[in-house]
C-alpha cells in the first residue's frame, strides 16, 4: 500500500494512510513534513507505536518541549500510575479538563511549542475527541476592521490565568507554567516562522491584551475565539487504539471533548519546541 492523503474537508487536516511511521525513510518524511506545513494537522491511524518509536518521530520535527525532555513523551490520562482512575480532586484532572478549552501548546511558556504529536492507548466508548481549529483561515476571514483593531496588539498568556477563568485551579499545583508577572507576551497576530503564513494566536491561556481594559480584553478574545473556532474551520478525530495525531501549534488551536471520565482513556503526549527565534514572547517581564 503506498502513501495516499486525505483532506479532511475542513480548511485544515489530512489523513495519512499507507505508512508506517516507526519506518519512515527520508523520501516519505519530506512528504510528511511538507503536508504538515499544509494541512497544520495530520492523523495517522493504527500506527501502535511504542514510546521509543513515537519519541523517535518526534525529534525529526525538533527539540523536545521541557514538558517532556526526559522522556520524550508524558502520558495524558485520568489512570494513575498503579492503574486506578483518578479522584475527581486530583491536580491533573483540573488540567484534563482545562484542555477542554481552546488552547495552544505551551503558550505560557518562554517559548511556545512547535509541534504536537498524541497517541491513543486507552479510548473511552463514546466521546474524548480531539478537536483542531485553523487559525490562518480565521485570520484571513475576519473583517477588515477586526484585524485593523488587532494589528500590533498583543496578549499575555498564562496557565494560572486560563485555569483559574475555567475554574480548575488548584493553587501552588502548577510546577510547569509561569505566574502572571511572568506571563510571556505574544502578538495577535502570528507569522508562520516556515510558511510565512499569518494566523491569529489567541486561546484559553491569552489576557491582558495591551492597550485595552480588562474587561475589553476578555471581551475581545472571547469574541476572536468564538468566531475562529466555527465551521470550515473546525475538524475532530474520534480516536481508536494506535492511532497517532500531529499537529502544528503555531497556527492551529485544539481542545480535548468531554468523555466518561469513569472510563479510562490513556493517551501519549510528545511535545515539540518552538525555535527560540520566532516562538519566544516578546519580552517576559512587565
Ligand atoms: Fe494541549
Amino acid at each position: 500500500m503506498s502513501l495516499s492523503i486525505t483532506p479532511a474537508g475542513a480548511s485544515l487536516g489530512a489523513t495519512i494512510r499507507g505508512i508506517r511511521l516507526a519506518e519512515l525513510d527520508a523520501q516519505t518524511f519530506k512528504v510528511i513534513h511538507l503536508a504538515f506545513l499544509q494541512y497544520a494537522v495530520l492523523v495517522f491511524p493504527d500506527q501502535h507505536l511504542t514510546l521509543a518509536q513515537q519519541a523517535t518521530f518526534g525529534r525529526r520535527f525538533g527539540e523536545f518541549d521541557p514538558l517532556v525532555q526526559a522522556t520524550g513523551s508524558v502520558a495524558i490520562s485520568n489512570l494513575r500510575s498503579d492503574g486506578r482512575l483518578r479522584p475527581r480532586d486530583d491536580a491533573m484532572m483540573g488540567i484534563l479538563l482545562g484542555n477542554e478549552g481552546w488552547h495552544t501548546d505551551s503558550s505560557y511558556m518562554p517559548v511556545s511549542a512547535k509541534a504536537s504529536i498524541l497517541s491513543a492507548e486507552i479510548v473511552p466508548t463514546a466521546g474524548g475527541e480531539t478537536e483542531w481549529a485553523d487559525m490562518r483561515d480565521a485570520l484571513e476571514t475576519l473583517d477588515a476592521a477586526r484585524r485593523a483593531q488587532i494589528g500590533g496588539r498583543a496578549a499575555r498568556h498564562s496557565l494560572q490565568y486560563s485555569q483559574a477563568r475555567s475554574g480548575h485551579e488548584k493553587p501552588g499545583s502548577y510546577s510547569y507554567g509561569y505566574e502572571d508577572h511572568d506571563a510571556p507576551l505574544r502578538p495577535l497576530i502570528k507569522t508562520h516562522p516556515e510558511t510565512g503564513r499569518d494566523a491569529l494566536f489567541i486561546g484559553r491561556h491569552a489576557y491582558d491584551v495591551t492597550g485595552l481594559s480588562t474587561a475589553e480584553s476578555e471581551a475581545l478574545l472571547d469574541d476572536l475565539l468564538s468566531f475562529a473556532c466555527q465551521s470550515p474551520r473546525l475538524w475532530s478525530h474520534r480516536w481508536a487504539v494506535g492511532d497517532v495525531a500531529l499537529w502544528d501549534n503555531r497556527c492551529v488551536l485544539h481542545r480535548a471533548r468531554p468523555y466518561d471520565l469513569d472510563e479510562p482513556r490513556v493517551m501519549h503526549h510528545t511535545r515539540i519546541a518552538g525555535d527560540p527565534v520566532t516562538e519566544r514572547g516578546l519580552d517576559t517581564r512587565n
